[in-house]
């Protein structure tokens, strides 16, 4: 008994945030990592003021229900917070906080990746160089299709959609958006503003998700969405796996509708639908939109800046409900 608040942290976190986790308070650190069942995080949250789950941690309501009368935060190591049933917690008095802003940057330079990694075939190209497979220089071979001067479409045009836009703006992109409300413009810095997706699809050569998932945007990226797109079209999410419906998508990169897909975030991670591992039009990355040395510090800190706040009495700065 430290006398220090009784912390959960249900994965492994960056050695400087473990430290200042340590400093602070009674911390229940998870040295192996392991993903912790429901049940288990339920046995280990006796006694705790707080969690600070990550995004592989599910808390539904019924699993908020069950959490101990002690548990008066959530704070979330993400900005995404749909593994988190809001109602539920607010329902119980339990303060939600998750980190805006930090991650923005790195997760636009990941969709960034993805674009020119899918654009130009990058997984193809590489499994050549690593399968000893090359074998000579082609005219004709490996061709992939130029990002520069193409037309980018984002839906979702919030901070990580932004910063995406600035940097496709390097390429001389042209920036067509669509958004739950139009930006001022001098955020919006001549990108194009369409009122419906049916207005954005058909100008986007390049769509990258920018959204969170919702009950709203499930399954957004369906077969009628995908039909709208010009032929020949990429898609990239950095979002969540969710927004995206896998049949439709695998569908028309099969049938060559799309040129490629470049995807950091699944339905069902880890275990991902194997098609997209067949196919050679698929650039894949496993969730490491944020995943800097940097970005993964600041996350650590603003998740621990929040539960400073709350027990210290103190309004947190992100809160959710
Ligand atoms: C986030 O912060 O939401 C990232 O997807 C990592 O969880």
């Amino acid at each position: 008994m430290t006398g220090k608040p009784v912390i959960l942290v249900t994965r492994r976190l960056p050695r400087a945030v473990e430290d200042r986790l340590r400093r602070d308070y009674d911390a229940r650190l998870n040295p192996q990592d392991d993903v912790y069942s429901s049940d288990r995080l339920l046995d280990l949250a006796a006694g705790a003021d707080a969690i600070i789950p990550c995004h592989t941690e599910k808390l539904t309501a019924d699993v908020i229900a069950r959490l101990p009368d002690t548990v008066r935060a959530i704070c979330s190591f993400s900005v995404g917070y749909d593994h988190i049933d809001l109602a539920a917690a607010k329902a119980r008095g339990i303060v939600v906080t998750n980190t805006p802003e930090v991650l923005s940057g790195a997760t636009a330079e990941v969709a960034i990746l993805l674009m020119l990694g899918a654009a130009r075939r990058a997984h193809e190209g590489a499994r050549l160089i690593r399968e000893a497979s090359w074998n000579d220089w082609s005219a004709i071979g490996q061709l992939g299709i130029e990002v520069t001067g193409k037309r980018l479409g984002i839906i979702g045009m919030g901070r990580v959609g932004q910063i995406m836009a600035r940097r496709a703006r390097g390429f001389d992109m042209e920036i067509h958006y669509f958004n739950r409300r139009r930006l001022p413009p001098e955020v919006e810095a001549g990108a194009i503003f369409h009122e419906n997706l049916d207005d954005l699809l058909p100008h986007c050569d390049f769509l990258s998700i920018h959204c969170p998932a919702t009950p709203e945007t499930y399954h957004l990226v369906n077969a009628e969405l995908i039909a709208q797109l010009p032929d020949g079209a990429v898609v990239i999410n950095t979002a969540r796996g969710a927004v995206v419906d896998d049949d439709a998508l695998i569908a028309a990169l099969q049938s060559g509708k799309l040129f490629a897909a470049g995807l950091d975030v699944f339905n069902d991670e880890p275990n991902i639908d194997s098609r997209y591992k067949e196919l050679d039009n698929t650039f894949l990355l496993p969730h490491i939109g944020s995943a800097t040395r940097e970005t993964r510090d600041a996350m650590g800190f603003r998740a621990l800046d929040n539960l400073d706040a709350i027990m210290a009495g103190r309004e947190p700065r992100d809160r959710l409900v």
